[in-house]
C-alpha cells in the first residue's frame, strides 16, 4: 500500500473499530442513502458513475465493502494493498481527481450521521472523518502516481483523448470490435496484457457517459483494439456498435491491475478460463504470454452459448494449430447442429472443476478468468478448493468487484 503521510491516531483506531460491525450492518443502506445525497447535493460528480451498477446495486456493495474492510483492517492496513490498488486504477480511469474527494468525504459523512441518528456521536463522526482523510490521502497518493506514469510512459497521456475508429469487425453476433488510432497521428503506448481503456461518449442526461473496456490485443504500437458485446439498451455498447468507421470517441489511458506480467512465474502452466465476452482481456495476456515464453504451458478454456455468439473462435483455433504448447477448449451451454459437425464446440454444458481437472497438467498454475458472476464465482470457489495459493489466482470483473465468495 501507497505510503501515508499521517498515522491515525490509537483513538481513532478504537472507534472506527468499534463501529465497524454496525457500519457492516447498515453497509449497504448507508452507501445507498450516500449516492443518492451525493448525486442531489453534488450533481457534478454524477457523470463518473455508471447508473446501471448503480440501479443493481452493485456499486453500493463494493463502497460498502471496502468501508468495511477498511474499517475492520484499519489497524493492519497492509491487508488492503490489493483492494487500494484495484481501486486506484479503477478511478485514475475515470480520472477522479484530488478535489472530488472532499465532496465524496462530505457526503459520506453526512449520510452515517443520517443514517445512524443519535448513535453517530461527534466522537465517531470526528474518528470516521480522520479516517476517510487518510483512506483519500493514500488513495489520491497512488493515484497521483499512476498519472505520472500514464504522461511519462512513452505515446502516454492522461486524461481523455481523441481516437478515431479506424476499423470496425464483426467478430460474433453480439461482438464488434473496434481498431482505435489516436486522432493526432502519434502511436500508443504500450499497455500490459489484461488492461482496460476508459470510453468516454456523450450521454442526454449527464453530459458524458463512461466505461472501460479491456484491450482484446497485445500492444501494437500504432492501435488499441477493444472487443464490445451489444448488451440490450446498453448505452455506451449500443452508441459504439452505432458508430461507423471514421467516427471519434475520447479514450482513457490503459489501466487495471488484472495484467499477466511475462516476466514473472512463467515456469508454472498458464490457464486462462473465460466465458462470453470475458475473452477479450484473456486475448491480449494468449499473444503476449505465446510470444513471451513459447515453451510455457497456456491452457485456454473458453465457454459460450454456441457458435452464433462465440468471438475469436477460429483466431485461437489458428494459434492452437501453430503452438505445440497451446491447449484450447471450447464449451458451449446451447450448441447447435453445426457447432457439433464443425468440431468448433469441443464439449457441451458449463466450464467445470471436472473439465478443468482434465485440461490442466496438474493443479499447480497461475490462473487468469473473467466472465458473467456466477462462473466467476464457480471457478473461484474450486480453486480455493484445490489450495491454490491467491497470488497465482488473477480475475478481472466487468463491473464493480463484489466479494466472489457472493458472486456464485
Ligand atoms: C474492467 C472492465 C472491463 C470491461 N471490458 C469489457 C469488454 O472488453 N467488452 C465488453 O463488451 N464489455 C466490457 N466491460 C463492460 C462495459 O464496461 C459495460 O459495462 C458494458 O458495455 C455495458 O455498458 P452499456 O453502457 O452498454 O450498458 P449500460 O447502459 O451500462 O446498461 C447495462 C445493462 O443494464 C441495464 N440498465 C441500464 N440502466 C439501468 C437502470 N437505470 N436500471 C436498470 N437497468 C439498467 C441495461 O438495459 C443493460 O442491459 C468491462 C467492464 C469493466 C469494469
Ligand atoms: C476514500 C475514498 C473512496 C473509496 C474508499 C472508494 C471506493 C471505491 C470502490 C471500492 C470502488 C469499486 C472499484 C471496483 O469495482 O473496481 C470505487 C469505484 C468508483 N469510485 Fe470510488 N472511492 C473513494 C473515493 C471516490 C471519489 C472521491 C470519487 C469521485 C467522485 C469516486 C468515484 C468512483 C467511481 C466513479 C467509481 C466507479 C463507479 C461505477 O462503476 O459506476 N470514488 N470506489
Amino acid at each position: 500500500m501507497a505510503a501515508s503521510t499521517k498515522e491515525l491516531s490509537e483513538q481513532t483506531i478504537a472507534v472506527v473499530k468499534s463501529t465497524a460491525p454496525v457500519l457492516e450492518q447498515n453497509g449497504e443502506l448507508l452507501t445507498r442513502h450516500f449516492y443518492q445525497r451525493m448525486f442531489r447535493e453534488n450533481p457534478e460528480v454524477k457523470a463518473f458513475f455508471n447508473p446501471a451498477h448503480q440501479a443493481g446495486g452493485t456499486q453500493q456493495r463494493a463502497l460498502a465493502g471496502a468501508i468495511c474492510a477498511f474499517a475492520a483492517n484499519v489497524d493492519n492496513l497492509e491487508v488492503l494493498g490489493a483492494a487500494v490498488e484495484g481501486i486506484a486504477q479503477k478511478h485514475a480511469g475515470l480520472r477522479i481527481l484530488p478535489e472530488h474527494y472532499p465532496i465524496v468525504g462530505s457526503n459520506l459523512l453526512a449520510s452515517i450521521r443520517e443514517v445512524l441518528g443519535e448513535a453517530a456521536t461527534p466522537e465517531i463522526i470526528d474518528a470516521w472523518a480522520e479516517a476517510y482523510g487518510f483512506l483519500a490521502d493514500i488513495l489520491i497518493g497512488r493515484e497521483r502516481e499512476i498519472y505520472h506514469t500514464q504522461e511519462a510512459s512513452p505515446h502516454g497521456w492522461s486524461g481523455f483523448k481523441p481516437f478515431r475508429v479506424t476499423d470496425k469487425v464483426r467478430e460474433s453476433s453480439v461482438i464488434t470490435s473496434f481498431y482505435l488510432k489516436p486522432v493526432d497521428g502519434g502511436k500508443v503506448p504500450p499497455h500490459k496484457p489484461g488492461q482496460y481503456l476508459t470510453v468516454r461518449v456523450p450521454e442526454q442526461a449527464a453530459g458524458t457517459t463512461m466505461r472501460n473496456y479491456s484491450i482484446s490485443s497485445a500492444p501494437r504500437g500504432d492501435c488499441l483494439r477493444i472487443s464490445v458485446k451489444k448488451e440490450p439498451q446498453g448505452t455506451v455498447s449500443g452508441y459504439l456498435h452505432a458508430l461507423d468507421p471514421g467516427a471519434e470517441i475520447e479514450v482513457g489511458p490503459p489501466c487495471g491491475d488484472f495484467f499477466l506480467d511475462p516476466t514473472e512465474h512463467h515456469e508454472r502452466p498458464l490457464v486462462l478460463l473465460s466465458a462470453g465476452v470475458g475473452i477479450t482481456p484473456m486475448l491480449a495476456i494468449l499473444e503476449v504470454a505465446l510470444e513471451a515464453h513459447p515453451e510455457r504451458k497456456v491452457i485456454l478454456i473458453h465457454g459460450a452459448l454456441n457458435g452464433k455468439t462465440h468471438a475469436f473462435g477460429s483466431w485461437v483455433s489458428g494459434l492452437a494449430r501453430t503452438h505445440q504448447n497451446l491447449t484450447v477448449h471450447f464449451r458451449y451451454s446451447e450448441p447447435d447442429a453445426e457447432d457439433i459437425r464443425s468440431g468448433i464446440c469441443h464439449s457441451r454444458g458449463f466450464i467445470d472443476a471436472e473439465l478443468i481437472e482434465s485440461l490442466v497438467p496438474a493443479k499447480d498454475c497461475d490462473y487468469y478468468f473473467c466472465g458473467p458472476k456466477p462462473f466467476m464465482g464457480g471457478i473461484y470457489r474450486h480453486l480455493l478448493e484445490w489450495g491454490i495459493p491467491a497470488s497465482q489466482v488473477h480475475f478481472e470483473f466487468f463491473g464493480p468487484r463484489e466479494a466472489l465468495s457472493t458472486a456464485s
